[in-house]
């Protein structure tokens, strides 16, 4: 089993690991190895960036950490936007990310929202959509970067009973 706990900004380096193999392993659906679409979705995801997003004020970031390894991550705005999901390519399909969205959820509701929302991967989409998320229209045609249109999903979110 996993524990899901707040992240740290000295977590910073061990998940912009994480987040690299993560796209670079598990997305290949929506890069398909293209240098210039990998170079493009990686280049805001540096040790920097990082720990400023999980220090920052108004963003909610959490690890899923089992015997001290980092299993996944994820980032979740005040506004109850998810920003980061991501999940150790080894730990794939155990329940990390399923653990990680439910506690970003669990956050977006105790901060007064209704509706959480992302734009998905293509990789991911199936797993959005079995989680109860729907798909929002988009006006975004094309991302100039070799990726397909971001699929944006929302979902309207009830008591922890009802999900
Ligand atoms: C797809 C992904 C998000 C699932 O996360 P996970 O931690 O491995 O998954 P969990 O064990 O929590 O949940 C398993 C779910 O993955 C989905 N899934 C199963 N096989 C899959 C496959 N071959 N491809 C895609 N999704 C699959 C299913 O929805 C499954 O749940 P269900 O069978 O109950 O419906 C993850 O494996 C992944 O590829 N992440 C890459 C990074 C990414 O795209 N992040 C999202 C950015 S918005």
């Amino acid at each position: 089993m996993f524990a899901i706990r707040p992240a740290r900004k000295e977590d910073a380096p061990e998940a912009c690991a994480l987040i690299h193999r993560s796209i670079k392993e598990l997305c290949a659906e929506d890069h398909d190895g293209d240098p210039i679409a990998l170079t493009g979705w990686l280049a805001n995801k540096t040790v920097r960036n990082i720990e400023v997003w999980f220090s920052q004020l108004g963003l909610y970031s959490f690890i899923a950490e089992r015997d001290g390894q980092m299993m996944g991550l994820g980032t979740l705005s005040g506004g109850g936007e998810i920003m980061l999901l991501y999940v150790l390519p080894e730990a794939r399909f155990q329940g990390v990310s399923t653990a990680l969205l439910a506690r970003m959820e669990e956050q977006t509701r105790a901060l007064h929202r209704e509706i959480c929302s992302l734009t998905s991967s293509l990789t991911a989409r199936r797993f959005f959509l079995s989680r109860g998320y729907e798909l929002m229209p988009s006006e975004d045609e094309d991302d100039g970067l070799g990726l397909d249109a971001p699929v944006n999903f929302s979902k309207i979110l009830t008591s922890p009973s009802q999900t």
